[in-house]
């Protein structure tokens, strides 16, 4: 796994004599795409190795992570269960469809019971019959997907800044963790509230050099507006890279802003990391009738 970075180009970049790179880890597979290769793959060798059979994880309808669940259990034969936030819509959305062909059962939990099992770690709402399963937590995050983030960074990713789209805070303290004491870490979190986010954050990582950039969630967890799809649709225009709206969209736009802000000193080197989603950009353009580029 040697994922290439392709330096990205314009006018603004000269005129500021910034030097912008995007890591294109997202092109790792479909499926298991970007950032979710690395969570999961020290938690599917510790669940080969004790001899789980089963697998459980909670997420969104349009969550990356279920999908990249489906598709990994089924690699490796295991059954797998999501249990979905929200009521069951028929017919089934992208991600769903899909991780639903790589097998993945999934039980639909009301917002109610969603948040009391996720949030509040009520178990005991969990279906007896998937008691014994490995349970993996929303968004994949755990001590075992920090492993595996912290092998996103490689010896020639020496730019002074690091930048990665935030959800849970898992990617990121993987970037902290194996990046050097004089490059800045910067998270631009997909959602609004943000505490807790640096509580964890502070708990899975070893140092103290990022920051969470705020003012880029675009109003919260999967929400945009017409700026952030117009960028999407500039940015694969000029560059053909896709960009997905819910994460990396989000973090390129602030990248941007804050280049044109003058945020970043002149001749700094910036690593934007692609950290996937692009199956995302499917649903997103059913519900919403755009016509984001993906990678399907
Ligand atoms: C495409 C994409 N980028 C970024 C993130 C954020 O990663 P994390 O939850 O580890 O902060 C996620 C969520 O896992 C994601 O699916």
């Amino acid at each position: 796994m040697f994922p290439k970075t392709q330096q990205i180009t314009s006018s603004l970049l000269k005129e500021k004599k910034i030097k912008l790179y995007l890591k294109r880890i997202d092109e790792n597979c479909p499926y298991v795409s970007g950032n979710k290769i690395y969570k999961l793959k020290y938690n599917i060798d510790y669940i080969l190795n004790k001899g789980y059979k089963k697998v459980l994880t909670f997420g969104g309808a349009y969550s990356n992570h279920i999908l990249a669940t489906a598709y990994i259990a089924n690699k490796f034969n295991l059954s797998s269960t999501g249990i979905i936030r929200g009521n069951e819509v028929l017919p089934l959305n992208p991600t769903l469809k899909l991780a639903k062909k790589y097998g993945m059962n999934l039980i639909y939990f009301n917002r109610k019971n969603y948040k009391l099992l996720t949030q509040y770690q009520k178990l005991t709402l969990i279906p007896s019959e998937y008691k014994e399963s490995y349970i993996l937590p929303e968004g994949g995050t755990n001590k075992l997907a920090v492993r595996g983030t912290q092998e996103i960074l490689d010896l020639l990713d020496n730019q002074d800044y690091i930048c990665c789209s935030v959800g849970t805070g898992g990617t990121i303290s993987g970037l902290i963790n194996s990046s050097n004491q004089e490059q800045n870490i910067l998270g631009f979190p997909a959602i609004k509230g943000i505490s807790l986010l640096e509580e964890n954050i502070i708990k899975w990582s070893d140092k103290s050099n990022w920051k969470l950039i705020k003012g880029y969630h675009f109003g919260g967890y999967s929400k945009f507006d017409n700026n952030l799809s117009d960028f999407i649709m500039e940015f694969y225009a000029k560059y053909s890279i896709s960009l997905d709206m819910v994460y990396t969209g989000k973090m390129m736009y602030g990248i941007f802003d804050l280049i044109n802000k003058d945020f970043f000193p002149k001749n700094s080197s910036i690593l934007a990391i692609h950290t996937g989603g692009l199956q995302g950009n499917l649903g997103m353009n059913i519900k919403f009738g755009l016509d984001l580029p993906h990678n399907f």
